[in-house]
């Protein structure tokens, strides 16, 4: 039982409350400061975030959606959400600005990079690891934070992205891909 004055903790968060959260957060913070004030937004609400449906976004020949929900009119920051179907797997990439990513449901293979002009593709693995509903990952442009992203799972997984730049245009100008597989 609430103490009298206190409202009841909120249960449940939108996307448009997370939205509207990113852009205070956005506005108050110093631009270098921004990708680790999302991180901690992110980390308080992805534990009660409830993703709109993926109903008119089809699948990619990669098996995965990508919508994207808002961009910031400053173009300071974009967020998408994406699901990822059994054996959905990114291109090897990396990012035109910071992001920083949450595992909303399901399970995420993420597999990083080093940059390395020696190899075929200009990459070297650093390895694997897999990451459960309520990971967050930040990641800084390229040539940082080279990865792929995949499902591992028989099972649906979706994620939360917010990255600091625009993309209204195109979602897909956030990346930067290696080798020869499109995007
Ligand atoms: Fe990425």
């Amino acid at each position: 039982m609430p103490k009298e004055g206190f409202p009841p903790a909120a249960t449940s968060c939108s996307v448009s409350d997370l939205i509207q959260k990113a852009c205070t957060t956005a506005a108050c913070a110093a631009p270098n400061d921004q990708k680790a004030e999302v991180e901690k937004l992110l980390k308080e609400t992805l534990p009660k975030l409830q993703l709109d449906d993926f109903e008119d976004t089809p699948a990619n020949q990669r098996g995965y959606c990508r919508k994207l929900l808002y961009t910031h009119p400053s173009g300071f920051f974009s967020v998408l959400q994406l699901k990822w179907l059994p054996g959905a797997e990114t291109p090897v990439h990396g990012h035109n600005a910071w992001g920083c990513v949450g595992v909303v449901s399901g399970k995420i293979g993420c597999e990083t990079y080093d940059a390395a002009a020696d190899e075929p593709n200009g990459v070297r693995s650093n390895g694997v690891i897999e990451a459960g509903a309520g990971a967050i990952a930040t990641v800084d442009p390229n040539p940082k934070g080279i990865h792929r992203l995949f499902n591992p799972t028989d099972s649906v997984a979706t994620t939360i992205h917010i990255y600091g730049m625009d993309l209204s245009e195109n979602p897909c100008a956030i990346n930067v891909p290696y080798g020869k597989r499109s995007h």
